[in-house]
């Protein structure tokens, strides 16, 4: 149930690409720490638009690169800003649980993708799995702390607040079946928006507005409530806390930590 909404909302987010502007400066981040891999066969969970996708096939050209996403509609826009030159295979998987033989991918990337998935620590083990020797999981993931200032509101007015738990870094790194190659930083980033109305419309343009599990959505009067709590004379600030891992399937290399 849970799955398809978040299906349904991101496939009807036919204008992420010119919203999304933080998801687009993390998967500009998670670029940047990709380790030296020679020619690895890439996977890329939920590709969305291709914003990571369009580092990797720069970065490894002639890579066999399987780029696949949940929702179709996120898979066809990822194939039309990637264009026809070099394209990579394109899918469309659960990235909890691909459908892949084990031991077969060099390189498995997700950019802002795990947050939404339903049981990240059984998902870590089964894509540990699909790696091959050397291989590695480099991704992007909203921790807790994100939306602190909704938190914050909420509490105040004895809402509740309908966001999800994130899992710590610690969770990650513990549901890596081996924990000693899992290193891990985070960055917390704020965006400033005009409105309370502004940033719930971002939301909702790229498909992130679906609330945690099982969560009844406040009345239109009570979100109000709490955005005029959240708001200050200049609009309002929202934190991301955002974790960047590269997971190795087998011993780290000395230059590939990350600071
Ligand atoms: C916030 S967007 C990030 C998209 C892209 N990686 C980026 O950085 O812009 C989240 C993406 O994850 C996809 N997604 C959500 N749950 C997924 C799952 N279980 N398996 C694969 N993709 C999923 C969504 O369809 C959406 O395209």
């Amino acid at each position: 149930m849970r799955k398809k909404q978040v299906i349904d909302a991101f496939g009807q987010a036919d204008q992420y690409a010119s919203h999304a502007h933080l998801q687009r400066l993390v998967a500009d981040q998670l670029a940047h720490i990709l380790p030296p891999l020679v020619h690895p066969t890439i996977l890329e969970l939920g590709c969305g638009t291709g914003f990571l996708s369009q580092h990797l096939r720069h970065r490894w050209p002639e890579s066999p690169f399987l780029c696949s996403d949940i929702a179709l509609p996120m898979v066809q826009r990822c194939r039309s800003h990637l264009g026809n030159q070099n394209p990579p295979l394109y899918a469309v998987l659960d990235g909890e649980q691909p459908p892949l033989p084990p031991d077969n991918i060099d390189l498995m990337a997700a950019s802002m993708v795990f947050q939404w998935f339903g049981d990240p620590s059984g998902s870590l083990a089964r894509l540990h799995g699909l790696l091959r020797p050397g291989g590695c999981l480099a991704f992007a993931t909203l921790g807790p702390g994100t939306f602190r200032e909704w938190q914050t509101a909420a509490s105040a007015l004895r809402m509740e607040s309908g966001l999800p738990a994130y899992p710590t870094a610690e969770a990650w790194q513990r549901a890596w079946p081996t924990p000693g190659q899992a290193p891990l930083r985070e960055e917390v980033i704020t965006v400033h928006h005009p409105s309370g109305l502004a940033f719930l419309r971002t939301l909702r343009a790229i498909g992130a507005h679906q609330p945690a599990p099982g969560y009844h959505p406040q009345s239109a009067g009570q979100m109000r409530r709490l955005l005029r709590h959240w708001e200050n004379g200049e609009g309002l600030a929202v934190s991301y806390a955002v974790l960047y891992g590269v997971f190795f399937r087998d011993s780290l290399a000395p230059s590939m930590k990350i600071s």
